[in-house]
């Protein structure tokens, strides 16, 4: 059986799904990943801009690069990919989905059932009082203040060495453990914890299925790899 006949009838008859998705997914609405030949990393350092130190040592140089990606990503709309999970959740039994994407198109595509492992681009922290609200500003005043303390408030995104919060690291462990059926949508599988998911999943029985436009760190794990674009491939899972 083809490997997109074989998923779509795990899909149908999984007693609970589980979709990981990454940049790949975002990529079809005009999201850059960060690996990839166009991708962020190849034209910005990780290391100058999403981490803590970056932030304590130029905090508007970070939020330059984060306005920036702001102002990108509220041009961009959910593809037929993002639709189509949303639509998955829907016809349940049992769906969850997490993603490690901050631009938030999950969510505008209706997807609820959802934990963003990275945080939200569309969400600030206070880093004096630690308060957590949207901010959909674009542009955003630079430095942004907290607007109950004055502290100076950050992008609420999980940076290099820093650690997940620790509900949605327990909600993603709780889910990819107790699947029959794990999904992998758009991610090279290189960063953790969520590069660990597949092997969590195939270690306690799970089918675990791979949607890519080429072969990634998950690909010797999975029992299926279906090769070709998030926009195309996921919406014929429905
Ligand atoms: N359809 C499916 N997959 C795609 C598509 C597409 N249209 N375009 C690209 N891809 C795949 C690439 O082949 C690659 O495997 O998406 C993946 C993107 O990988 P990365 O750019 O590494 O993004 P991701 O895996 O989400 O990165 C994980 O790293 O930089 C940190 O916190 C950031 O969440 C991010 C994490």
């Amino acid at each position: 059986m083809d490997p997109l006949a074989q998923l779509k009838e795990r899909i149908s008859g999984a007693r609970s799904l589980v979709v990981l998705t990454g940049a790949g997914i975002s990529a079809d609405s005009g999201v850059p990943t960060f690996r990839g030949t166009d991708g962020l990393w190849r034209s910005f350092r990780a290391e100058d801009l999403a981490t803590p130190e970056a932030f304590a040592r130029d905090p508007r140089l970070v939020w330059e690069w984060y306005d920036w990606r702001r102002g990108l990503i509220s041009t961009k709309r959910p593809n037929a990919a993002h639709v189509a999970l949303a639509d998955l959740e829907r016809r349940g039994p049992s769906f969850h989905l997490i993603t490690q994407n901050v631009d938030g198109l999950h969510r505008n595509a209706g997807s609820q059932w959802l934990t963003e492992i990275h945080g939200n681009i569309w969400m600030v922290r206070c880093t004096a009082c630690g308060s957590v609200e949207p901010n959909h500003d674009v542009p955003i005043a630079l430095l942004p203040i907290c607007r109950h303390c004055r502290g100076l408030l950050r992008p609420h995104i999980v940076w290099f060495g820093e650690a997940l919060a620790a509900a949605d690291i327990q909600q993603s462990l709780k889910a990819v453990q107790s699947c029959d059926v794990l999904l992998v949508v758009g991610t090279s599988g290189v960063v953790y914890p969520a590069a660990g998911f597949a092997s969590l999943a195939k270690e306690q029985g799970a089918f675990v299925a791979e949607i890519n436009i080429e072969p990634t760190g998950n690909s010797h794990i999975v029992d299926v790899a279906v090769q070709g674009r998030a926009r195309d491939v996921v919406p014929l899972l429905l």
